[in-house]
């Protein structure tokens, strides 16, 4: 039996049912995977919680779009992958699940020397930080700020944004600092005074933004500090993005992702993953739960009080 978390109505983590069901059988085209980690991201909860507009609930909703796993059957016309490959799933779905059906098409081959949990850590997180650095555009000797630097996706893009020689000013939490200046980062406190802080500590100016955090504060901060909007890009406040002038990739953007930030994203899992194998890139782990205990992972995560990301193991 497949064990799989799905909910039928919007709510609060205790929508969330753990759910049996029969073992799937990949068609044509698609794989079985016996999943071993899936990656609890913001956005699992915004559509959970309604707050991210989606279809409305006509069937048991599957949640989580990160997984890694094993290859356990491979359908029809699947030529690249076997029995046993050691898989990563982007745009899964219902990667909360004992088993999983994916395209063949989806899957990235897992290191060997990268654990499950850090390879399903990667998916939305990685490959929305790479596609933002890329699209904004900073280049050697540009100053970013990063709002939210501390989160998954701000961690990875610090990394990224460093990895071209860019000076990066992050933002976080107090408790949370020590973890951004280890990225390389500059590491400021958010709240009343940052605009005085970041002229403090980069004289020289910003050039880029890049808010992770969607608040108002954030976003008058980066007004305040860069007066070229288009400089400044947000993946929380996409609503108002157009209305502000600033760009927006997803998160609630009207305007779809292109080709090109599509094949970023894609990009930025395979950077990653070869990141972790060589050392190169870090992800960091803030707490794994059983797959069961799905409604208590996303608490801790809705919570904010868990840094790094939170993995559920079947
Ligand atoms: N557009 C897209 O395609 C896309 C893709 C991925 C994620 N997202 C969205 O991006 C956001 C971040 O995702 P994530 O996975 O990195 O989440 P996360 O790991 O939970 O990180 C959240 C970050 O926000 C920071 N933060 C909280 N309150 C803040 C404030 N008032 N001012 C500045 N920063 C604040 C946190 O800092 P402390 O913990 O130090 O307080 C932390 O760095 C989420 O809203 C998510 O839905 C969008």
């Amino acid at each position: 039996m497949q064990t799989v978390i799905q909910y039928t109505r919007f709510g609060g983590p205790e929508v969330l049912e753990v759910a049996e069901k029969p073992d799937p059988i990949p068609g044509a085209g698609k794989v079985l995977i016996a999943v071993k980690a899936a990656g609890v991201n913001p956005i699992d909860m915004k559509l959970r919680r309604g707050t991210r507009p989606s279809d409305p609930i006509d069937k048991p909703r599957r949640v989580g779009f990160d997984a890694s796993g094993v290859i356990s059957t491979v359908g029809e016309g699947v030529e690249a992958w076997s029995v046993g490959d050691e898989v990563v799933v982007r745009g899964a779905a219902g990667a909360y699940a004992s088993e999983l059906v994916a395209s063949a098409g989806k899957l990235v081959r897992k290191p060997r020397n990268v654990s499950f949990e850090d390879a399903a850590a990667l998916g939305i997180p990685a490959g929305t930080a790479y596609q933002v650095v890329a699209s904004l555009g900073p280049a050697e000797g540009d100053v970013l700020l990063i709002h939210g630097a501390s989160g998954a996706v701000g961690q990875a893009a610090v990394q990224f944004a460093r990895e071209r020689g860019v000076t990066v000013v992050g933002t976080a939490s107090a408790r949370n600092l020590d973890r951004v200046r280890e990225l390389g980062a500059i590491a400021l406190e958010y709240g009343d005074g940052l605009v005085d802080r970041v002229r403090e500590a980069v004289p020289q100016g910003v050039d880029y933004v890049l808010d992770m955090a969607g608040t108002d504060d954030a976003l008058q901060a980066s007004f305040e500090l860069v007066a070229d909007r288009s400089r400044i890009g947000t993946i929380v406040a996409g609503p108002r993005a157009a209305e502000l002038g600033i760009q927006a990739w997803s998160g609630g953007s009207p305007v779809p992702l292109t080709e090109e930030q599509e094949a970023l994203r894609a990009e930025g899992l395979d950077v990653a993953l070869q990141g972790l194998a060589d050392g190169t890139f870090q992800v960091e782990i803030g707490a794994v739960y059983p797959l069961a205990q799905a409604a208590d992972a996303q608490r801790a995560g809705e919570s904010g009080s868990v840094r790094g990301k939170i993995i559920l193991v079947p």
